[in-house]
């Protein structure tokens, strides 16, 4: 093995404890100090006279007054010796120990990841290039990860919340992301809401409890929302475990010449071609609506095998980074507005939770060769011994890939900042609540009616849902209404 190659890790395979720097370490369950219990009083001048033996901060802390049963019932105070700012293992040790948690996720901090792999089943190389999609019986590692959305990284997992459901598949030309949620459709449609709409789902600021009043004063100003609402308050809300789980990738990608959204079950896709975008209702972009699959049918693609645990919870579960701006050649993105603002906003989160270099991890590394002149800054471990780190190069052999296509679609219009033409807003969650048997409907009803008592829900923002879910079904709006004793006031 070349040593200069090596991956640091602390291996079983050491003979003996070490420090991080390799060092022997002769005895890991004492620190060092001077001086012995006895002539304590003398000691005790000894140490304040000579600073330099000992981390003041420590002296008083150690200061106690002795059991009398072990000292013949003398009551004194006595110190153990001070300990030596040289017992350079002790401060490693608690200054590691001091740094051990890192920012958790500013969303989906709780998790849980497995391994497996991805196998295509049904062969699409009609649509995509994709070198992991390119015949049925191609297996592909994968690392999945579940999450709740909105509380922190120590919080129950039965609490009402969408789920995350993120794949990272390690191809043969680099990584794909898949980050997905559990639910096919989202809160809002444009990214500029997002921070806004988690600060209202977030524990309060004031009391860091998640408070409903908060929730449904902010949502209702987004009827856009009610969609995904018809998710969240159904049974589907608390689900029952991973197993029983769907996943859903939500925003549009562009398979090169065809767009697909990647919705549900393991591993079907949805397709329109571009040119048909305007043929529907709704804005087919918009992550607030499905593609009814009456229409658009799902095709089968691959099948999802999680078979193995992870190792390690921090290395593969913590330090997992996911971000749907990561693709392959043969995936492209869409115009989504979503799904543009969510290119930014993941590795930029990410520079800052695990610092400029964690692609460099080993769980979120490319499992294939990779090469750019991309270097140094913090934590930086790449082993590196070119002399060339700038292109072009007559002496560098490295050259371009192979070119490859990325959607040929034309922009051109003026700036502006503004809605999407087809709302359509109450049509999709209506057809929904109406596809439900009555005690789903009532399960439904009896949330929203809970939620909407809440005594700081004001008769202003009752009456904006009431009239909300009225549109998207009139007699759910009259049972809500009637439940809350409120009128519709829109
Ligand atoms: C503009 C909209 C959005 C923004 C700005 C956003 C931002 C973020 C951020 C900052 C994280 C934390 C990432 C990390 O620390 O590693 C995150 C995690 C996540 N987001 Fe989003 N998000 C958006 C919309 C969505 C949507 C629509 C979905 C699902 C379809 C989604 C699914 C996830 C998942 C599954 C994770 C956790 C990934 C993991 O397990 O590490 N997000 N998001």
């Amino acid at each position: 093995m070349d040593p200069y190659k090596h991956r640091p890790s602390s291996a079983f395979n050491s003979p003996y404890w070490t420090t991080n720097s390799g060092a022997p370490i002769w005895n890991n369950n004492s620190s060092l100090t001077v001086g012995s219990r006895a002539n304590l009083w003398q000691k005790m001048n000894i140490v304040i006279g000579c600073e330099g033996f000992r981390l003041g901060s420590f002296f008083d802390s150690r200061v106690r007054i002795m059991s009398t049963q072990r000292f013949d019932l003398q009551i004194t105070l006595s110190l153990t010796g001070p300990i030596l700012l040289e017992d350079y293992h002790l401060v490693e040790k608690i200054a590691n120990f001091d740094r051990e948690r890192i920012p958790e996720r500013v969303v989906h901090a709780r998790g849980a990841s497995a391994k497996g792999f991805f196998e295509v089943t049904h062969d699409i190389s009609n649509l995509s290039c994709a070198d992991f999609l390119r015949a049925p019986g191609v297996q592909t590692p994968v690392i999945v990860r579940f999450s709740t959305v909105i509380h922190e990284r120590g919080s129950p997992e039965t609490l009402r919340d969408p789920r995350g459901f993120a794949v990272k598949f390690y191809t043969r030309e680099g990584n794909f992301d898949l980050v997905g949620n559990n639910f096919p459709v989202f809160f809002v449609r444009d990214g500029m809401k997002f921070p806004d709409m988690v600060h209202a789902l977030k524990p309060n600021p004031k009391s860091h409890i998640q408070e409903n009043w908060r929730i449904l004063d902010f949502f209702s100003h987004h009827p856009e929302s009610l969609h995904m609402f018809s998710f969240l308050f159904d049974d589907l809300g608390v689900p029952q475990d991973y197993r029983h789980m769907e996943g859903a990738g939500v925003n549009t990608y562009t398979l090169i010449n065809k767009l697909a959204t990647i919705p549900s079950g393991n591993c079907f896709i949805q397709t329109i071609d571009p040119d048909h975008e305007d043929r529907f209702d709704f804005d087919p972009l918009d992550v607030t609506k499905i593609w009814p699959e009456d229409i658009l049918p799902l095709q089968p693609v691959g099948r999802l095998v999680l078979n193995k645990n992870i190792d390690n919870f921090f290395a593969e579960n913590e330090q997992l980074a996911f971000c749907p701006a990561i693709v392959v050649p043969g995936i492209y993105y869409s115009d989504d507005k979503l799904l543009q603002t969510r290119i930014f906003s993941y590795s930029d989160t990410q520079r800052h939770r695990l610092g400029p270099n964690y692609l460099q991890l080993p769980v979120n590394a490319p499992k294939c060769v990779h090469h750019n002149n991309h270097h140094e800054g913090f934590m930086n471990f790449m082993h590196r011994d070119e002399e060339i780190n700038y292109f072009p190069s007559r002496l560098d052999p490295s050259r371009h890939a192979e070119r490859f296509p990325i959607p040929p679609a034309v922009c051109s219009g003026r700036r502006e900042k503004c809605v999407i033409e087809k709302e359509n807003n109450f049509k999709q969650p209506g057809e929904r609540y109406r596809s439900w048997e009555p005690d789903r409907q009532e399960r439904f009803v009896r949330r929203w009616v809970d939620a909407l008592s809440e005594p700081r829900v004001t008769h202003e923002v009752r009456s904006i849902w009431i009239s909300y879910w009225s549109q998207a079904d009139k007699s759910l709006g009259q049972k809500l209404a009637s439940h809350l004793n409120v009128r519709p006031s829109i």
